[in-house]
């Protein structure tokens, strides 16, 4: 019998663990016998040494049978669902899953809460009035089933990968986020434990992401690729831009009023292209042909799937957003042409403004966020207005704006636009 002491020195001294040490301090740690030090030192030792493809394989087959998974295989349409490493302004969930399910897909999508500086979008989606995040599994099912809906967004359960959530708390306080194994480990136990038929990832690459660089996302991407395809998920991951915010919002109701913008036909470039970019490739691994998401855009139906997707979970899809109490403009120092915006000072703002949480389980504001105005490639003069913050307690504008203030790079000479997909693994 394996104990942790000897599982964590074995990885501290690089040796590959048995499978049975796997699943043996994989399943104590989830029943309480492994104590959260010995987890936090045994993460540490994982983000140091690594892990081969087999650990990989079955580190996460570990996760996902610490709790129960969910079974979709007796729908009548294939299952497929997305899931975004995070990012700033990553609204993308909330247009693509309802365009997914008006092109004949179910899309089972088990979203978290925002932590820190990226918005979570169950917070997004609270902000409409009476929408319900907490469904059981029965509920699920059957809004799936649901041949004029197909969509649901909702919370992760406790029993879907336990094992995940309870080191999921443990890595953010201890410096052990940013490691490929344990990432790609902790997403792809919650997705495969979901019981979806099929996955596209969107892998985030820049300033404003985790992955900070094109190899290490490719890294994460072909783990993530390669996990799915051992669990019998067909899953294909693009590795997406996030140097600069997608859209021109971050903040829960902001972002929902923007999705809202793309589902009526119009909104953004970069959140249409992203969008209808990740919708063909889940319809793809979905094995669902002839059908092009951008005319469900421009004919309605995606918004109709919308307003029957907010309705089967309590919402009130006609009632007006929270808006908020105050507002506070940031403005052009000089003039010049716009090189680069940081995704992150960005981010921050929003969360110092209310948008985001510092501690699981706090409350978020609805209405708090960030209205950008100038994006990389326009051009503007001294005084204009830059952006658009939002809250209904004045006193965060200053700490809010401290964050933003230096985000805008201004230069002198026409910027080409960037390309917002930057790669593929699988599929
Ligand atoms: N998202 C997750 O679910 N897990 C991680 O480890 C990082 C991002």
């Amino acid at each position: 019998m394996p104990d942790a002491v000897s599982v964590i020195a074995a990885k501290r001294d690089g040796r590959v663990l048995t499978t049975a040490q796997i699943d043996w301090v994989i399943d104590a740690f989830t029943r309480g016998i492994v104590a959260d030090e010995q987890m936090s030192a045994l993460a540490m030792a994982i983000m140091w040494r690594g892990m081969t493809r087999a650990e990989l394989s079955s580190w996460t087959a570990a996760m996902i049978a610490s709790g129960t998974r969910m079974d979709f295989s007796d729908l009548a349409r294939p299952t497929v669902d997305k899931h975004s490493t995070g990012g700033v302004g990553d609204k993308i969930t909330l247009p693509l899953a309802p365009l997914v399910a008006a092109c004949g897909a179910s899309v089972p999508q088990l979203s978290g809460r925002g932590l820190g500086h990226t918005g979570g979008t169950l917070d997004k989606l609270e902000s409409i009035p009476g929408w319900r995040a907490d469904l059981s599994a029965e509920e699920i099912h059957s809004i799936l089933a649901d041949p004029a809906v197909g969509a649901v967004v909702c919370a992760a359960g406790a029993d879907l990968a336990p094992a995940d959530k309870r080191l999921y708390a443990l890595r953010d306080v201890t410096g052990t986020v940013e490691s490929i194994p344990l990432i790609a480990s902790s997403i792809m136990s919650k997705k495969i434990a979901e019981g979806t038929g099929a996955l596209v990832l969107d892998v985030k690459v820049g300033a404003g992401a985790f992955m900070k660089n094109i190899d290490d996302a490719r890294a994460l991407a072909e783990a993530m690729v390669d996990l799915g395809g051992d669990a019998g998920v067909r899953t294909i991951a693009l590795m997406t831009a996030m140097d600069s915010p997608l859209g021109l919002t971050a903040g829960n109701a902001l972002e929902v009023e923007e999705s809202l913008e793309v589902l009526a036909g119009g909104g953004p470039a970069d959140i249409v292209e992203l969008t209808v970019t990740l919708a063909r490739t889940m319809l793809s691994a979905a094995g669902i042909e002839g059908v092009d998401p951008a005319d469900k855009l421009a004919d309605g139906s995606a918004m109709d799937r919308w307003k029957a997707m907010i309705a089967a979970q309590g919402g009130d899809a006609s009632a007006p957003l929270p808006v908020a109490k105050e507002s506070h403009r940031i403005t052009a120092r000089s003039g010049g042409v716009v090189t680069a915006l940081d995704a992150m000072g960005v981010g921050i703002a929003a969360w110092r403004l209310g948008a985001g949480r510092e501690r699981q389980g706090e409350p978020v504001q609805a209405a708090a966020g960030v209205r950008l105005h100038a994006k990389p490639g326009d051009r503007v003069s001294e005084g204009q207005p830059l952006a658009t913050l939002y809250t209904d307690t004045p006193a965060k504008f200053e700490y809010a704006a401290e964050a933003i203030a230096d985000a805008w790079t201004l230069g002198t000479d026409a910027v080409a636009a960037s390309p917002i997909v930057l790669g593929r693994i699988g599929g």
